[in-house]
């Protein structure tokens, strides 16, 4: 590193603002508790455990940001890092948006972390840290599939639907996050591209510029469906035991 250029200062946006409508009913999908602890408080320990991260940016729900504060308040966080708390959108994209406006000038590199993927290893998020300090402008933790995809024309209410393909599975991976970005990148994917998308990777595609996978890791995955939070909960309790030894 010269002596002109500056430390890199990164921070981690956190979109919590979804309802969780797959876990089925109940509060939105970041307050509920694995363990006793919401799962909201579980993502943000997993993104500042690690040592690069600054600020932690929390996009609650949009009638939610008080009770975020003081769930924040109420657990104990690392004190090197930086919370703050902004009302999330309608949609994810828009939630991370709203993240990233709030975002001070310092910071020059951003990652985004679902909330629901609460038990992701800091030695993921550090990986990803490090392939941006690298000099990466898009980076995208992923892991291999372990079924094979279909590619079909979909049919509404289970009807048989038709394959059209099937790609080669050993060329595909399932993404998870933090994905990691320059700051400057990542801000101009969300202020130019509007179609609708489901990770911000994609956003730095469609701007044509270079995006890169790195290992994943199978304990980064979403907590979506009720299954989810069983196995979320196996997960932790593996970790308790492991550290009584
Ligand atoms: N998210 C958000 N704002 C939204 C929608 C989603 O911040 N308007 C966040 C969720 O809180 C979650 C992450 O984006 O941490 C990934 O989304 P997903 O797993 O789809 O969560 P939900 O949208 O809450 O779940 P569902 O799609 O089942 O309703
Ligand atoms: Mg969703």
């Amino acid at each position: 590193m010269t002596d002109a250029s500056p430390p890199a200062r990164t921070a981690v946006v956190i979109p919590a603002a979804g309802r969780g409508v797959r876990l089925g009913p109940g509060a939105p999908k970041a307050l509920r508790a694995l363990n006793g602890t919401p799962i909201l408080i579980h993502a943000v320990r997993a993104m500042a455990a690690s040592r690069a991260v600054s600020l932690v940016v929390v996009v609650a729900p949009p009638d939610g940001a008080g009770e975020v504060k003081h769930l924040l308040d109420a657990h104990a966080l690392p004190e090197r890092t930086d919370y703050l708390v902004v009302p999330g959108g309608e949609t994810r994209q828009e939630s991370v948006r709203l993240g990233l406006q709030a975002l001070p000038e310092n910071i020059t590199a951003v990652l985004v972390h679902d909330a629901a993927r609460p038990l992701v290893p800091v030695d993921t998020v550090d990986a990803v840290v490090e392939a941006v300090r690298d000099g990466a402008v898009a980076v995208v933790p992923a892991v291999p599939l372990a079924d094979t995809v279909k590619q079909v024309a979909p049919r509404a209410h289970g009807e048989p639907e038709p394959v059209l393909a099937t790609p080669d599975r050993a060329a595909l991976r399932a993404v998870q996050t933090p994905q990691g970005f320059a700051r400057a990148t990542l801000a101009r994917a969300h202020a130019e591209i509007t179609a609708n998308v489901t990770d911000d990777a994609s956003m730095v595609e469609q701007l044509g510029e270079p995006v890169v996978v790195v290992p994943g890791h199978e304990e980064a995955f979403k907590v979506t469906r009720p299954l989810d939070l069983v196995l979320a909960e196996a997960v932790l309790a593996r970790r308790r035991a492991n550290d009584g030894f």
